[in-house]
């Protein structure tokens, strides 16, 4: 039926008859001559229909945008001047023999061509977006991506392992996504946040090395980069340990870029401690094409007479941070004004900066700033120096609860560095961050939780923080960003029960509970259960990075609105009375769209 790709047609094939199957993408009538751009998921093509065939052209006539076309033809070079570069075809038309309409189609909702569409438009109708040429250039990307990582897993000897959907809840940190049993009346299944414990149960049962790319569900707030249905590739392994793991893990990052879209990542990638990361960049994922840093002064303004920032530096778990903006001394006031309310999205109560006119006189005639009057010539001099300030250069400072100042000075440095250019150039820069806390302290619960997740190793050294001082015991845990985006993270896993069961204490989590949410695992752990480890890279964030998409919506074929709808399908939606009745529901009452569950 088809020869060809539209977007496969090129001058090596002039003289050639093809048959192309496709989408009329735009009709031109030019008095005389009908153009047709037909479109597949390969790329357009221009075909000519002259009017010496008169029944071929009456059915060019009757053509319209998105009609299912049937075209033969003779390939033959474009005229001199009619040459479009833009187009892998572009050098070459097909005149067109003979067209048949395969479907005429209505109208589209929109131009395919029109960038300015809502989000709202476009998930709606998002048939005839993905029909979008970007759409179909980032769906096979996706296809690419996923190919890479299949075929270095596979080649490395893992195995791919699926895992249930109807499972019981894992914790990840999310609410989980209930189903409702039928056949036990009041009890759920969950659908799994990510096959954490299944995966763990491979290595006691001796699989080795497994992975899966699979859906995770987690009943979150969705972001540009959060879904609620979302993909990991998936990775577990036995005896390796943590220096293993990365190094691997690492690899295998560097060849899917370079399969997918040939990029060559750096060898190796650079690792940073949390501790690091957080004081230099105010991020655990920070985006090291930015070359500003953070200073940290909380320790020499104990004693100074400004007391937002004395106040904060005596303060347990506060930090007083400096942000250096080099030749920021420029910045106009609304520029400072607007970077002030940023930071106040972050919490943060205020932007105290000072300007550096003349770094030799630090005092009031060569620091600019309301603050100066109220900073001591020794607090002046360690700013200085720990930010490397110079004449012309502009301060920026944060003082207040450590996670306010590391989420809005880390968000500052990276708007500041991309609008006002200080990056290094390069367009890719991952970075491992390493030695996470084990657990942090939810001030609204008021207990520890984990940081990463419940299953994750502490060092071997820091075993008896567990309980002595849960604040300091560092995890076997790792993560994995590129330019300021959490591309996956993973950790060495507790293979020991004793240790678990210690862990779960650490977390408030009672015998009991443990026995009743996990008791399976520990379990699991007593039958020699080996030495393992692993992560998770988050499919759709890499992707989305490689397409430049603004948000993984861009490189998922029929994703969740931010308030978690699929507007094509119009899911979720209600359910008939029967429905309900089989699955021992009843309706407690509505509010807006949320629906509560209760049972009979
Ligand atoms: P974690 O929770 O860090 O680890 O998830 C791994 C990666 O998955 C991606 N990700 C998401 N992507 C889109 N939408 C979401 N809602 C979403 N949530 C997470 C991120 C993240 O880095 N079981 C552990 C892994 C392990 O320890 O092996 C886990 O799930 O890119
Ligand atoms: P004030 O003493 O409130 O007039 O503030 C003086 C300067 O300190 C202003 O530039 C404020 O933006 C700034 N400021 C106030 N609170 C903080 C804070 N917690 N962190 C950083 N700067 C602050």
């Amino acid at each position: 039926m088809r020869t060809h790709y539209c977007g496969q047609l090129d001058s090596r094939l002039i003289g050639r008859q093809v048959v192309l199957c496709g989408w009329a993408h735009r009709r031109r009538d030019h008095g005389g001559v009908i153009f047709v751009d037909l479109r597949d998921r390969e790329g357009l093509a221009q075909i000519v229909c002259d009017p010496d065939r008169p029944e071929m052209f009456r059915t060019a006539e009757s053509v319209r945008n998105e009609f299912c076309l049937r075209v033969s033809g003779k390939v033959r070079a474009r005229p001199e001047g009619t040459v479009n570069p833009h187009l892998a075809s572009g050098e070459v038309e097909v005149l067109c023999q003979e067209i048949e309409v395969l479907n005429p189609s209505l109208t589209p909702p929109f131009q395919l061509d029109d960038d300015n569409l809502s989000e709202n438009i476009r998930l709606t109708h998002r048939v005839i977006d993905l029909r979008r040429p970007q759409m179909q250039k980032n769906l096979l990307l996706r296809y690419r991506a996923t190919r890479a990582f299949r075929r270095f897993l596979d080649e490395a000897g893992f195995i791919d392992i699926e895992t249930p959907m109807l499972t019981k809840s894992t914790p990840e940190g999310a609410r989980d996504y209930l189903v409702p049993s039928r056949i036990h009346p009041g009890q759920f299944f969950a659908l799994p946040q990510s096959p954490q414990l299944f995966k763990q149960l491979l290595m006691v049962s001796g699989f080795d090395r497994y992975y899966q790319i699979t859906r995770c569900f987690r009943d979150e707030d969705s972001r540009a980069d959060r879904q609620p249905e979302f993909t990991q590739v998936d990775i577990e392994t036995s005896f390796m340990d943590e220096g293993e793991i990365i190094g691997q893990m690492e690899e295998l990052i560097r060849a899917v870029f370079r399969e997918a879209i040939a990029v060559e990542l750096p060898n190796p990638f650079p690792r940073l401690s949390y501790r690091e990361a957080m004081e230099r960049y105010g991020s655990d994922k920070p985006d090291l094409r930015v070359t500003l840093e953070l200073a940290e002064v909380t320790d020499v303004l104990r004693d100074v007479s400004f007391k937002v920032f004395s106040t904060v530096a005596n303060s347990e778990g506060g930090r007083v941070a400096a942000l250096r903006i080099p030749g920021g001394a420029r910045l106009t006031r609304s520029e400072i004004d607007a970077y002030t309310q940023f930071v106040g999205i972050y919490g943060a109560r205020g932007l105290a900066y000072i300007k550096v006119n003349d770094v030799s006189q630090l005092n009031e005639s060569g620091l600019q700033s309301p603050i100066v009057k109220n900073l001591h010539g020794a607090a002046l001099r360690a700013i200085v120096e720990r930010t490397g300030a110079t004449s012309g250069d502009l301060i920026f400072f944060g003082a207040d609860r450590r996670k306010v100042v590391d989420d809005s000075l880390g968000a500052l440095r990276v708007r500041i560095g991309h609008e006002k250019g200080f990056v290094n150039g390069n367009d890719w820069e991952p970075v491992w961050v390493v030695d996470f806390p084990m657990f942090e302290y939810d001030e609204q619960e008021k207990r520890w939780t984990a940081c990463h997740h419940p299953f994750t190793s502490p060092r071997d050294e820091h075993l008896e923080l567990l309980e002595s001082d849960p604040a300091s015991c560092l995890a076997k845990a790792y993560d994995l960003a590129l330019n300021g985006s959490e591309l996956g993270g993973g950790s060495v896993r507790i293979h020991r029960a004793a240790v678990q069961e210690r862990v779960f204490r650490a977390l408030g989590i009672s015998e009991h509970e443990a026995q009743a949410k996990f008791g399976f695992l520990l379990e699991a752990l007593k039958y020699g259960a080996p030495p393992h480890g692993g992560l998770a890279f988050g499919l759709d964030r890499i992707v989305a990075m490689m397409a430049s998409a603004e948000s993984i919506r861009d490189v998922i074929a029929f994703p969740k609105t931010q308030r978690a709808q699929c507007l094509l399908t119009d899911a979720p939606s209600e359910v008939s009375e029967r429905q309900l009745r089989e699955l021992h529901i009843r309706l407690r009452h509505r509010v807006d769209t949320q629906i509560e569950l209760g049972r009979t």
